[in-house]
């Protein structure tokens, strides 16, 4: 039944609308050699009938990357899925967690939890359509399902029909009542549900997200699950995927602070070439440099001038120079502190 090709998914940045687009993906990959990195969600008839270039489009150097898709319809998700991999994407993911209202009137996203065999019969006609992992991310539950029976049906129903992994946010998702963002904070966590299902399921790929604070917690998780994907920490506070490459794949990545900072800059430069502006790029990048004297100038920098139609790549040296002054600072007050100390 399974006929892909596996990959290490130890540690994934979740999808994200508006934050996990190719310029967000390609400055994570500067941090991470290894992290999967997803796409923002792209339903399976924008990929059909849209311009698919602008919608899905890449830089090969973001690889390993994950393209999640939303819909219901097994056709329109097995010819969108068809494309993705001619894209050369790595994994198509099936969204079965988003609890938005324009979702839910699409039938797709977290009501699809109630509808396991639906799920499946797309996971189905995917798999046969392409020969790269299609895999689902879910919730587990819905409104007053019991998160016990609805987890482990829609798990059961998705490898039955070859899922190559399942990403569980460990939350259940309401579908009234609460806006998508407060459905990602209020109904509680539940990992030892999660770390049961991989009991129950030993064979199977389970990857663990919700509520990871850090990326160092996210490795006691290992201890019961195959991964954890981490979202809006590592979008907030991006250093942290600097550790990933040691701390999950045991792989020295020998990152360099101004290799990366000099690959943004040809990056930004590129971007601003083809006619959009510096922060399109810049404004994933405010969380790099996290409580050192110069980081509010760094943000300051790359959110407000970054939006100028003048501002050109050098911004990023403009607003670096604060983080260097900042660090200066540092410095020469320990030295001052350690004087004092041996005085
Ligand atoms: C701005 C934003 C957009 C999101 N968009 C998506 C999406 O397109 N598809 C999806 O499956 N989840 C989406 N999510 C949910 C995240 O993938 C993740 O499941 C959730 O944030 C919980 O993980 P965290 O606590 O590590 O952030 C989004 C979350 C945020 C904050």
């Amino acid at each position: 039944m399974n006929n892909s090709v596996a990959l290490n998914r130890k540690f994934c940045v979740a999808p994200m609308m508006e934050w996990t687009d190719r310029h967000c993906r390609f400055f994570h990959r500067q941090l991470s050699s290894q992290a999967v990195l997803y796409t923002e969600m792209v339903t399976a008839d924008a990929i059909l009938f849209g311009d698919k270039d602008r919608l899905i489009g890449y830089s090969p150097q973001e690889h390993p990357v994950a393209i999640q898709l939303g819909g219901s319809d097994p056709k329109a998700l097995a010819d969108a899925a068809h494309i993705c991999q001619e894209f050369g994407y790595k994994e198509v993911n099936i969204n079965v967690g988003c609890p938005s209202d324009r979702v839910q009137s699409g039938r797709f996203g977290a009501c699809l939890m109630q509808e396991p065999e639906l799920v499946a019969t797309c996971v189905k006609a995917m798999k046969d359509a392409v020969n790269i992992p299609i895999t689902v991310k879910c919730r587990i539950g819905v409104d007053d399902q019991e998160p016990q029976d609805a987890l482990f049906k829609m798990a059961h129903s998705v490898f039955d029909q070859g899922c190559d992994s399942l990403i569980v946010h460990a939350r259940k998702a309401w579908l009234k009542g609460l806006s998508p963002k407060e459905n990602r904070d209020i109904p509680p966590l539940d990992y030892p549900l999660v770390y049961r299902l991989k009991e129950a399921l030993p064979n199977q790929e389970i990857i663990i997200n919700g509520g990871i604070e850090t990326a160092k917690e996210g490795l006691d998780h290992l201890n019961y699950v195959d991964g954890v994907m981490l979202g809006r920490t590592a979008y907030h506070q991006p250093f942290q995927l600097i550790d990933v490459d040691a701390d999950y794949y045991g792989l020295h990545h020998g990152y360099d602070e101004k290799v990366m900072l000099e690959t943004m800059h040809g990056y930004i430069n590129h971007h601003i070439k083809n006619g959009f502006k510096a922060h399109g790029v810049t404004r994933h990048m405010l969380g790099l440099f996290h409580s050192i004297g110069g980081a509010k100038k760094w943000r300051q920098l790359l959110t407000v001038k970054a939006v100028d139609p003048n501002s050109t790549a050098d911004i990023l040296w403009e607003a670096y120079e604060h983080i260097i002054q900042g660090r200066k600072r540092l410095q020469q007050s320990l030295e001052q502190r350690v004087e004092l100390h041996n005085e």
